[in-house]
């Protein structure tokens, strides 16, 4: 994707950090979030792609795609060239400054269908309707548990009949057995993008009481309960998942 604006390499966590604060999405990981995502997530452009491959298979006619912890748009980029221009993309995410970013990108790239981002809050409720896709790409996991539910039963009331939630989320293993190996191999995974030991640890700590993983079958029980029919795994890589549900 040739974007100038989001080629800034993520360094956040670079230098050495007195007292580490909680993770938060604000300008400072906006400008460098791309890169920080595509470095942190293994086989993210594929996660987008085959979530853009989904939905283009699922959306209806006449409805609305909802990407719900949109940042910088670069799921509704996937899915601009797979789905037909009269379907509205609605972005949703409660901070302004990845809404900015989204906004230049979905410019930049040419978006020509109608487009709306809106600044909400998963965590108090979030207004979806006429869906036929809704998209929690990386994103259930920042929102709090105790919120999760509610937001899986607006999302499952807001779907039409037939409609779909395609879900990515970094997991924990169902037997904790295998968490440290699993955790070991997303290590060394960053360490291959080049991160260092440093912005390892620090980034660890201050996604501590932020990103609360379930494990994939807590997450599937939690889409059953909220009123899916139908959850099949997609993607799986150790402690990251992806699952499409279907409401009937
Ligand atoms: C890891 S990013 C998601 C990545 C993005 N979906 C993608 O595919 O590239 C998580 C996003 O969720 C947003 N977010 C986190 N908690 C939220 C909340 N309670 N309400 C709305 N958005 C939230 C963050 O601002 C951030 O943009």
């Amino acid at each position: 994707m040739s974007s100038k604006i989001n080629t800034n390499k993520d360094e956040v966590f670079k230098e050495e950090i007195n007292k580490v604060s909680d993770f938060k999405f604000g300008s400072k990981v906006a400008g460098v979030f791309d890169d920080m995502v595509s470095r942190s997530v293994p086989y993210y452009g594929e996660i987008q792609r085959m979530t853009a491959e989904l939905a283009a298979d699922h959306v209806q006619k006449g409805t609305d795609i909802y990407d719900l912890g949109c940042s910088t748009g670069t799921t509704m980029i996937g899915m601009n060239s797979l789905v037909d221009e009269d379907i509205r993309f609605i972005g949703i995410d409660d901070s302004v400054e990845m809404l900015e970013k989204c906004h230049s990108k979905l410019k930049e790239v040419g978006v020509k269908r109608p487009f709306d981002l809106r600044v909400a809050d998963l965590n108090t409720g979030v207004e979806i309707t006429n869906a036929s896709v809704v998209v929690l790409c990386l994103t259930l996991q920042f929102v709090r548990p105790i919120a999760r539910e509610k937001l899986l039963k607006t999302i499952v009331d807001g779907l039409v009949p037939g409609g779909v939630l395609i879900i990515s989320e970094k997991i924990l293993a169902e037997e904790s057995l295998f968490n440290r190996d699993f955790i070991k191999y997303y290590y060394n995974y960053k360490r291959r993008n080049n991160y260092s030991e440093m912005e390892i640890s620090q980034k660890r700590e201050a996604l501590e009481n932020v990103l609360i993983p379930y494990k994939l079958n807590e997450n599937i029980h939690m889409l059953r309960e909220a009123g899916f029919d139908h959850c099949e795994t997609f993607f799986k890589w150790y402690n990251f998942s992806g699952v499409i549900a279907v409401k009937k």
